[in-house]
This record gives C-alpha cells, structure tokens and sequence, in this order.
C-alpha cells in the first residue's frame, strides 16, 4: 500500500482504519489485536479513534490491546482526537466543545494513558469550536508537539476559514484536516475547504467515505441515484461498488485518504483495491453529479 506524506515526520498509510464502531464490535481484546494486524498485514497501517467515541471506551479498548500486545504500537500511526464533551445538565446530556489550552493539555495526557502508549503520531482538534480562542488552542497544541505526546497535529471538520486562522497561529504546522467526504456530501467542496487543502498541499483524512453505510439505504433518494451510477461505473471495471467509491476519493489531486469505518475485513480488501482502479476524468464528474446534489455550471 501506498503511503501519504504528511509531514517529514510523519507518514499515513493511503486508506485507514477507523474505530469508532469499535464498541458495538463485540470484540475480545485479543480479536482486536487481530483485527489490527490483519490491517497492518494489509499495509493499513494508520488507526483513528477519539476521546468521545463512546465516552472515552473506545480509546481504552485499543489501549488494552497495545498494553497485551506490545510490538503492535510501534507498527501503526495512531490518530486520537479531543474537543467534544458532555455535560449533564438536570440530568440530560449537553454536548459542547472545549478546545482552551488547559483542557486539551489534560485530555491528551489522558488519551496517552487510556491508550497505554507514550506519544500519538497524530492529534487533532476534533470539530471546529465557534468560541474557540486560536491563539490559546495552538499554544496547547504546539506544547503538545513539544513534549513529544504527538509526532504531528492537525484539526478535524474545519471550515477554510477556521483551518486558516488556527494553521496561522500554528506558524502553518497542522497537517490535516479529517473531514467528511462521500457521493452523497459535498460540504468541503462547497465551503472551498478541499480547493485551500489542494493549493496548500496538505492531505484531508475522509471519515464516512460510505456515508456511514446510508448509501446502501434503500428509500434514500440520493444515495439510491448516487448508486446507481456508481454500480454502473463498477460493473465497466469488474470491481465493487465500493471499490469505485474509494477510488473516487483517492483521485483527486488533494490526496485524501479514506477512513474505513467497518470491522468487515473484506469491506477494507474493496477500499485496499481502490488504489488499482483508475477513473477516467469523466467518470470522476459522473459520481461527482450522480446524486443530482451537484451541477457543473
Ligand atoms: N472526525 C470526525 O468527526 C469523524 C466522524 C465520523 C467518523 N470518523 C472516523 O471515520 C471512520 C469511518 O467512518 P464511518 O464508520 O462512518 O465509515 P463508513 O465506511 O462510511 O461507514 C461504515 C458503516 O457502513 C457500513 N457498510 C459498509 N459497507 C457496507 C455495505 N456494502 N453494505 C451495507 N453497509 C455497509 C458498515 O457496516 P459493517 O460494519 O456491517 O460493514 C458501517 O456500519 C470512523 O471509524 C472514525 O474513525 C471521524
């Protein structure tokens, strides 16, 4: 498998793993730490999880496979995010984000431990907090980079002009941006974020590449239209229809790497042959249209 530069530090495998269904996997942490070296057999060798995926459990369940099986860290790029929490308001859940200096300081040192590992090779601002204060928020994360709790640190769900004023105050060091990207949402193109990566030259991370499984909802109008033409493009190449999502994504000249959201091996095996699929450049515009939310001018 390919890999994506995304700093001189720091490298990515060109498809990821995600973890956030983690929980709902019902795994032993012995079938986790399978499921992590069947991705790192793969060449998948980048794993993203986060503080909230399920209140913190999500970070603990691969830390408990990283403190059994200790060669496996040293294999991988972790990716762990922080920024969104929950407060029990007359006891109902009210979700916040918080990115001050303190708070992120604190949550990184308590992602390391939930993780059992030392560093994480790469930690982000996990959505972009409309109180957030830029200055403050890259004093923490450039402290982060200095003590060495992260190799590289980037941001997630980022509008351009948020990426902008944090990368500024950053003195142009994040190295990411991990957004949502699929045939059925297109808010990155629409906001410019995915034009401002491209002329920057820094790689997005894509989380939902199969819009977290609704394009294969049946009574969904636009993942149904979206399908149909990607089924259409799959059976020209003899390949799955998600095969052909995740070679739509890797197409483009920003260099995004997907993020595989299943527990399903063979669902990363589809996503793994997207890197020998070649589009033709009309192609790419027919999934870009297909599900009619999208019009070229
Ligand atoms: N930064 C952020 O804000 C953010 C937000 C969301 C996610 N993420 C990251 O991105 C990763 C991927 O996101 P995601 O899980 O939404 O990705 P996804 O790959 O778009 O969706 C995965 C879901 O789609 C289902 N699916 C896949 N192929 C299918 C098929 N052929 N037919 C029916 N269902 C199918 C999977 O079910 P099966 O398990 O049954 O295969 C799973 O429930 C996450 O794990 C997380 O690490 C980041």
């Amino acid at each position: 498998m390919k890999t994506i530069k995304l700093s001189e530090k720091l490298s990515i495998s060109a498809v990821a793993q995600g973890y956030w269904r983690l929980d709902g996997w019902d795994f032993s942490t012995d079938q986790l730490i399978e499921h992590m070296h069947a991705c790192v057999e793969r060449g998948v060798t980048t794993l993203d999880t986060a503080e909230i995926y399920a209140d913190t459990l999500c970070e603990t369940l691969m830390g408990d496979a990283f403190r059994k099986d200790k060669g496996l860290r040293g294999q991988v790029q972790l990716v762990t995010k922080t920024g969104i929490f929950r407060a029990n308001v007359n006891s109902e859940n009210f979700t916040y984000y918080d990115t001050t200096y303190e708070r992120v300081m604190k949550s990184c040192k308590e992602s390391l431990k939930r993780l059992g590992t030392d560093y994480v090779d790469l930690y982000l601002i996990h959505r972009e907090d409309p109180c957030i204060d830029f200055a403050d928020t890259a004093r923490a994360l450039k402290q982060i980079k200095k003590e060495g709790l992260a190799l590289e640190v980037g941001v997630s769900n980022f509008d351009p002009f948020k990426f902008d004023a944090l990368n500024r105050e950053m003195g142009g060091e994040l190295v990411t941006n991990q957004i949502e990207w699929n045939p059925v949402c297109f808010e990155h193109f629409n906001s410019g974020m995915i034009d401002f990566l491209t002329q920057k030259k820094i790689h997005p991370m894509i989380w939902s590449p199969l819009a977290g499984g609704r394009l294969f909802s049946q009574g969904d109008a636009l993942s149904e239209k979206a399908m149909a033409k990607i089924t259409e493009i799959a059976q020209r190449y003899g390949v799955e229809p998600t095969t052909i999502i995740y070679a739509w994504i890797m197409y483009h000249p920003v260099g995004a790497v997907p993020i595989v959201g299943s527990k399903n091996l063979n669902r990363l095996d589809a996503a793994i042959k997207a890197e020998d699929v070649h589009l033709k450049h009309f192609e790419w515009y027919e999934i870009y249209t297909a599900s009619g939310q999208q019009a070229l001018r």
